[in-house]
């Protein structure tokens, strides 16, 4: 049983958070009398010690070390004797852990926040670099019209720019302090404080749901779901890509592997992992909300499983934030195969604009197209390649300057509303991203 209920082989991670809490408590205990100035200077003294021991990774966890509350005052006690007793005065592990885990989480929001602005940074760049780069634009999987490679590169990093917004929020709710809160409903007004020194934002205001909640761990959960969701998305784009029927990338070695067998592979493992650890976060996710449903009020022990599932998912998005980085950084883009890859059909939406421009409704323009494709595949020739004679059959609107509508980069270029795939508006949301980024 001591074994099955003990949190300390993973909640050590929160040793830290746990005595920067400490010393501040035991500060707001001295302030309300509860503890003399020489305790508070012996206790302060000794958590420094075991900070010390942390940080040089020389704490020995003893057994009995239920959890990294009980380890960190069992080695307060061991430094300075009786007083350590004291700074457990009006606090319950239950807000104690509410705590720490604010803290921890807080900190993991910063560092997730940073790698994400890596990412964003890294793609906006390369798209600024690559903007004459033209491929193929898919919808249904299915070629749809041309557009700017720095458009799809871009269109990936809107879905994360979302998600950093989105852990700007979160943070809102993770940064409220509960400690002092007690176990229960009394809110002891003696040791009701707000220390400066753990900069939370406001203080919990109702003490049941500081200890009993774990909304704001869940809604980390569920952000880290979103995240590898985009996160998945885009590396299906790629490996999709990177197949030597598309050959539009190629992904370095250092993010790639060489099959055991077949000597001539190159396999994308690095995306492959990106997209699977998908569905390990979502588990998570899905498991913890299972932990929370149907709860009683307050703090159930069934709160402690909230630990391995953020840490689990914090290291699972910290690591494919960088490997994505890494990949996006390093891949080769082959515009010759990404060029060469589109075909006049796919102007057909073009050929419809062409006849709604002189005039034409927009549904009757986009039957004469649908006929004009029809008559290119009956006569197995490019859409291109219809002589303005047998256009002329379908619409006499159709004249000489059709040809004007054969044309990759013409077609990109007049799609320049804001959002669109032309160079002025690729530049216009890569000024986006660059202002963005730095209100950061
Ligand atoms: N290790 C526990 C957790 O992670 C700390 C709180 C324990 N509280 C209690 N009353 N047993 O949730």
């Amino acid at each position: 049983m001591e074994k099955f209920n003990a949190s300390i082989a993973y909640d050590q991670r929160m040793w830290e958070a746990d005595i920067k809490g400490s010393k501040a408590y035991v500060k707001a205990l001295q302030k309300a009398g509860l503890v003399t100035q020489n305790e508070m200077e012996q206790i302060l003294t000794g958590l420094d010690k075991v900070f010390d021991e942390w940080s040089k990774g020389e704490f020995k966890i003893k057994p009995g070390d239920e959890d990294i509350h009980t380890a960190n005052e069992r080695r307060l006690k061991e430094f300075i004797g009786d007083p350590a007793g004291k700074l457990h005065t009006g606090r319950s592990r239950n807000d104690q852990v509410a705590t720490d885990t604010r803290l921890w989480l807080r900190d993991a929001i910063n560092t997730l926040k940073e790698l994400a602005l890596q990412l964003i940074s890294t793609m906006v760049e390369r798209a600024a670099v690559e903007i004459e780069i033209l491929c193929p634009g898919y919808t249904h999987m299915q070629r749809a019209q041309p557009i700017r490679w720095s458009h799809w590169i871009l269109s990936h990093a809107v879905a994360l720019s979302r998600d950093v917004e989105r852990l700007e929020d979160i943070r809102k709710h993770v940064n409220v302090m509960p400690l002092g809160r007690l176990v229960l409903c009394i809110c002891n007004t003696e040791i009701f404080f707000h220390s400066p020194e753990l900069k939370f934002d406001s203080i919990s205001i109702n003490s049941m749901d500081a200890t009993g909640q774990r909304d704001f761990v869940a809604e980390f959960l569920f952000w880290a779901s979103m995240c590898i969701t985009h996160l998945s998305k885009m590396a299906e784009d790629l490996i999709l890509y990177s197949t030597k029927e598309f050959s539009f990338i190629t992904l370095t070695d250092a993010y790639s592997t060489g099959s055991s067998l077949m000597p001539q592979k190159k396999n994308a493992d690095s995306l492959e992992l990106i997209r699977s650890k998908a569905g390990r976060v979502f588990g998570r996710c899905a498991g913890f909300l299972m932990t929370l449903k149907g709860l009683p009020s307050t703090y159930n022990k069934d709160l402690q499983e909230d630990k391995e599932a953020m840490f689990d998912t914090y290291d699972t998005v910290h690591a494919v934030l960088q490997v994505t980085t890494g990949v996006i950084s390093t891949l080769k883009v082959n515009q010759p195969a990404m060029e060469g890859a589109l075909s006049p059909d796919m102007l057909a939406t073009d050929l419809a604009y062409h006849l709604v421009r002189k005039g034409m409704p927009f549904r009757e323009a986009h039957s004469c197209a649908g006929k004009a494709v029809y008559i290119a595949e009956s006569k197995n020739i490019h859409l291109s390649q219809i002589t303005v004679e047998d256009l002329q059959t379908v619409s006499p609107l159709f004249d000489k300057d059709v040809s004007s509508v054969w044309d990759y980069n013409r077609s990109v270029e007049q799609y320049s509303a804001p959002g669109g795939t032309a160079r002025s508006s690729i530049t216009a949301q890569i000024e986006h991203f660059r202002t963005w980024l730095q209100a950061q």
